[in-house]
C-alpha cells in the first residue's frame, strides 16, 4: 500500500486538520472521520458531522505505540498489551493525560486510545504533527464504512477530503478493553477474546450491556443498544427460515437456504470467521440496498472474531 500513497493528498490533509478540518482516514478496521484531537472546535465539528450525541466518547489515534502514552497513562497490562497488538485492532481505555480535553471523552477521566495498523493512517497522523481523534465515518447508529466510497456517500460534504486506503482489511471495529481494575473487553472487535487472553496469560471478561453502559458517562446507558444498524429492520435466525419472499437473508456459510428470499448474502462458504468479519458490513449493505421488506441474519459461532460479528448483529437487530 505505501507504493500508492499520494504525497499531494497526505499533504492536503495534514494541512487540513491543522486548520481544524476533517479528513477521512482509511484504517485496517473501518474508515474514521478525523480531526485534531487536541482541538475543542474540530471535535466538536465530529460529533457534528456525525450526528452524535456528545455523551458518546471518541477514540484517539497515535502514529506510534510510544506516542499512546502523551495521551493515556500506561499500566503492566496495558504496556502488554500495546506491545503485543499495537500497530492494529486494539484500543486501550486508560485514565487520560491533560493533552486531552473533555469533549473527546464526554467527561470520563478516562481516553480510548488505539495505534491503527495502516501505513496512509500511521503517514496521516505523523504529517499532521497531532493526535487524532477518529469515531467511524457513518452518521451516528449506522454501518460503518469499509471503502472510501461508503464515507464520500456519507460524510462527502463534512471532510476536507477522503483519503483513499484501499477497502479495509478487518473489516469490523477495533476490540475495546479497559485494563483496570480487572481486564475487561467493553467492545469485541479485530483482536479476538482468546488472543488477549493468550498475551495477557489470564482470563478476560466480556462486559455485557450493564458493563458497557457503566463504562460510558451515566447519560449514555440504554441509549446505545440500536447500533451498526442498516435501516432495513434486522432479525435474528433461529432456526428454519422463517421469512416470506420478500425478506433477505444474511448467511454464514450458506447451509440451509430457502428456496425464495429477495436477496442472500453468504458470508464465507468456507466458515471462516476472519473472512465473514471482513465481508460483514458490505454484505449488510447490499442486503439494506435489496429493497427488502426484513433481512434475517444468521449467528455464527461465538469464538475468535465470532464474537465481535455477533455482538454486531445482535446491535442491528436492537438487541444491545
Ligand atoms: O476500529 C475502530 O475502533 C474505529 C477506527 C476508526 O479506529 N473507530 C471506532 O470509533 O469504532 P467509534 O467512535 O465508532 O467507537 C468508539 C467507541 C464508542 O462506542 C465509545 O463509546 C467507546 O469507543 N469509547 C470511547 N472512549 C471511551 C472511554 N473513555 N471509555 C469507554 N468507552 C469509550
Ligand atoms: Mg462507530
Amino acid at each position: 500500500v505505501s507504493a500508492m500513497i499520494d504525497a499531494d493528498d497526505l499533504a492536503r490533509a495534514a494541512a487540513a486538520l491543522q486548520c481544524g478540518q476533517l479528513v477521512g482516514m482509511p484504517t485496517e478496521t473501518v474508515y474514521g472521520l478525523a480531526g485534531d484531537a487536541t482541538d475543542q472546535q474540530a471535535v466538536a465539528a465530529i460529533f457534528a458531522a456525525k450526528g452524535r450525541p456528545r455523551f458518546d466518547p471518541l477514540i484517539v489515534h497515535v502514529a506510534d505505540p510510544e506516542a499512546a502514552w502523551n495521551v493515556a497513562v500506561r499500566d503492566p497490562l496495558a504496556e502488554i498489551l500495546a506491545r503485543t497488538f499495537w500497530p492494529g485492532p486494539l484500543t486501550l481505555v486508560l485514565p487520560r493525560t491533560e493533552v486531552i480535553g473533555d469533549l473527546v471523552t464526554a467527561g470520563l477521566p478516562t481516553v480510548a486510545v488505539r495505534c491503527p495498523d495502516h501505513p496512509l493512517a500511521r503517514a496521516l497522523i505523523r504529517a499532521a504533527g497531532r493526535p487524532l481523534a477518529a469515531p467511524s465515518a457513518n452518521r451516528f447508529g449506522a454501518l460503518s464504512p469499509t471503502c472510501a466510497a461508503d464515507v464520500q456517500g456519507q460524510l462527502g460534504p463534512a471532510v476536507a477530503l477522503v483519503l483513499d486506503g484501499g477497502p479495509c482489511r478487518v473489516g469490523l471495529e477495533s476490540t475495546i478493553v479497559r485494563t483496570q481494575p480487572e481486564p475487561i473487553i467493553l467492545r469485541p472487535g479485530g483482536i479476538s477474546r482468546e488472543a488477549l487472553e493468550q498475551a495477557l496469560g489470564r482470563p478476560v471478561a466480556v462486559a455485557d450491556r450493564s458493563g458497557r453502559a457503566a463504562a460510558l458517562p451515566p447519560e449514555a446507558p440504554g441509549m446505545l443498544a440500536s447500533h451498526y444498524a442498516p435501516r432495513t429492520p434486522l432479525v435474528l435466525r433461529q432456526g428454519p427460515w422463517p421469512g416470506t419472499a420478500d425478506c433477505a437473508l444474511l448467511a454464514f456459510t450458506g447451509q440451509d437456504l430457502p428456496t425464495t428470499a429477495q436477496a442472500v448474502e453468504i458470508l464465507d462458504p468456507e466458515g471462516r470467521l476472519e473472512r465473514a468479519a471482513c465481508r460483514l458490513f458490505a454484505a449488510l449493505r447490499r442486503l439494506d440496498a435489496s429493497g427488502a421488506a426484513r433481512i434475517v441474519a444468521e449467528t455464527v459461532p461465538d469464538e475468535g472474531l465470532g464474537l465481535a460479528i455477533n455482538d454486531r448483529l445482535r446491535r442491528a437487530a436492537g438487541m444491545g
